[in-house]
């Protein structure tokens, strides 16, 4: 890969209910980060649909359809719930596909070609809502899933095992020798510990049911859903299938994912990697959960709120701007529609709203939509740094706060200087021309700022800001109706 390429990924989805803003949250920082990447260079955004888990078996016989027509409906359903957030993956990978199917194939007997694979008895405590047994030594004493509060199941099978063991201390090493492998550290000290004290071979293998992908030369076995889903990094761009586009674009650059499935990505997919002889993704990017009225959200929790219809009220980028502010880099934050309502409010429509219309107006009534030749590029440059630098660290709250700053200054400066009462007095055309030049210049490096963060405000502003005529503005962030 030439070092400017730049490959991103989401999780992929269970498709057993409709995103909530959860999912939505994750697939929003992946679009803001291969916005950013883009300017740059050729940059790659995978997202997709988690099909072969038994979640989805069940919600198809809850629904009465059969499981491929159910999941071809699902995931066409997420896939429209992104292009109407406006969010743009490169590719959606469905794990029911031939493409993915064929990739998980090669992959296997590549592990099972190191010897990595053998057949044993599995006798454990079985969470569906996570799909994995729970390990021995963190089993709960009441027998209930601390994260979905349900009874595990007791299950004895005859499997396929991945000797994932073997793995351990280079996976170890590996988080050892690179820092910046797991953010945040705190996710990183998780990971170590679990590598450490529970990481031990895993089951990755079933007795077949209609639905998974049967393990290569016997069908009486699917592979495990977790074994399956993670090689969607490879085969959404063309493990197995593109060689030449796989060797484009592998390995990832950010994995990134919620704190919830840090043992997958940074336990057993490094141990899946080695095995199969393919390099490490660069890091892997664990975010904080948003919560309502302090309660984990959750399809089985029941408080999903639908992203799409706050979409449709505030639209995309109040949304982004919202959510982007309330998860400071790695910890947790609430959602509440109140909240939405006062940043909306507070700072898109009284704030940057006001200042570009405001700025557009005078421009166009006291100087003709003129600005003066000269405008200050080192201000201009070193904003657009920092806001880069910002998000280059992954912090997104930090670069918008940023941004905001430089709004109210902006604001201020308009309360302070009074263009209004400049553009009566005798003599004090220059001094005006000058002011608003000035600001139009902030207005527009706000702008090109906010590009990955609200694509849509961006556009708009660069229209009307246009350095030959500034037009007025219609309203970017519109009263809200009831
Ligand atoms: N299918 C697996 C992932 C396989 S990846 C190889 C899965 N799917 S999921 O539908 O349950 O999605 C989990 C992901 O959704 C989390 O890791 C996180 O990215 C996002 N979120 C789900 N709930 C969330 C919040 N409440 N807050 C923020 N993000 C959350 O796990």
């Amino acid at each position: 890969m030439t070092t400017d390429n730049v490959y991103i990924t989401t999780p992929i989805y269970y498709v057993n209910a409709m995103p909530h803003i959860g999912h939505a949250y994750t697939t929003i920082v992946a679009d803001v980060l291969a916005r950013h990447f883009a300017r740059k260079g050729p940059t790659f955004f995978s997202t997709g649909s988690d099909e072969n888990s038994l979640k989805n078996v069940e919600a198809a016989k809850r629904a009465g359809t059969p499981v491929q027509q159910y999941v071809d409906e699902m995931a066409l359903h997420w896939s429209a719930a992104w292009d109407s957030l406006g969010l743009e993956p490169t590719e959606f990978i469905r794990t029911s596909s031939e493409q993915h199917r064929k990739g998980v194939h090669h992959f296997w007997r590549e592990v099972v070609a190191r010897g990595d694979i053998y057949k044993g008895t599995y006798q454990g405590h079985y969470c569906q809502g996570c799909e994995a047994y729970i390990n021995q030594s963190e089993l709960p004493e009441d027998r209930t899933c601390p994260l979905h509060k349900t009874k595990l199941t007791e299950l004895e099978q005859e499997n396929y095992f991945f000797r994932a063991s073997k793995y351990r201390d280079a996976v170890l090493l590996h988080i050892e020798q690179n820092p910046d492998f797991i953010v945040p550290e705190s996710r990183r000290n998780e990971v170590v510990n679990y590598l450490k004290h529970h990481f031990d071979d895993i089951s990755v293998s079933r007795p077949a049911t209609e639905w998974g992908i049967p393990v290569p030369d016997d069908p009486s076995q699917v592979i495990y859903v977790w074994f399956d889903a993670l090689v969607n990094y490879l085969t959404v761009i063309g493990y197995g299938t593109d060689t030449e586009k796989f060797r484009q674009w592998w390995p990832a650059d950010i994995h990134l994912i919620g704190k919830d499935i840090i043992k997958f990505h940074c336990a057993l997919w490094p141990a899946m990697l080695l095995s199969a002889n393919l390099p490490l993704p660069r890091q892997i990017v664990a975010h904080g959960f948003f919560t309502v009225d302090g309660e984990k959200i959750s399809k089985s929790l029941g408080n999903a709120i639908n992203p799409i219809a706050l979409m449709a009220k505030y639209g995309n980028d109040a949304l982004r701007y919202y959510m982007l502010t309330r998860l400071p880099f790695g910890s947790d934050g609430n959602f509440s529609l109140e909240g939405l309502q006062e940043a909306y409010n507070a700072d898109l429509a009284n704030g940057l709203g006001n200042l570009a219309s405001r700025v557009s107006n005078m421009v166009a009534r006291y100087i003709s939509g003129q600005l003066l030749g000269e405008i200050n590029m080192m201000r201009y440059i070193e904003f657009l740094g920092e806001v880069r630098a910002r998000t280059n660290r992954l912090d997104f709250k930090g670069a918008l706060d940023y941004i905001w700053s430089l709004v109210r200054e902006c604001n201020k400066r308009i309360e302070d200087t009074k263009p209004w009462v400049l553009a009566k007095q005798e003599g004090a055309h220059n001094k005006l021309a000058a002011l608003l030049t000035e600001l139009s210049c902030d207005i527009l490096a706000i702008g090109e700022a906010l590009e990955p963060y609200m694509p849509n405000t961006s556009h708009k502003i660069a229209v009307s800001f246009n350095f030959d005529r500034i037009k007025k503005m219609e309203p970017l962030f519109p009263r809200l109706g009831d």
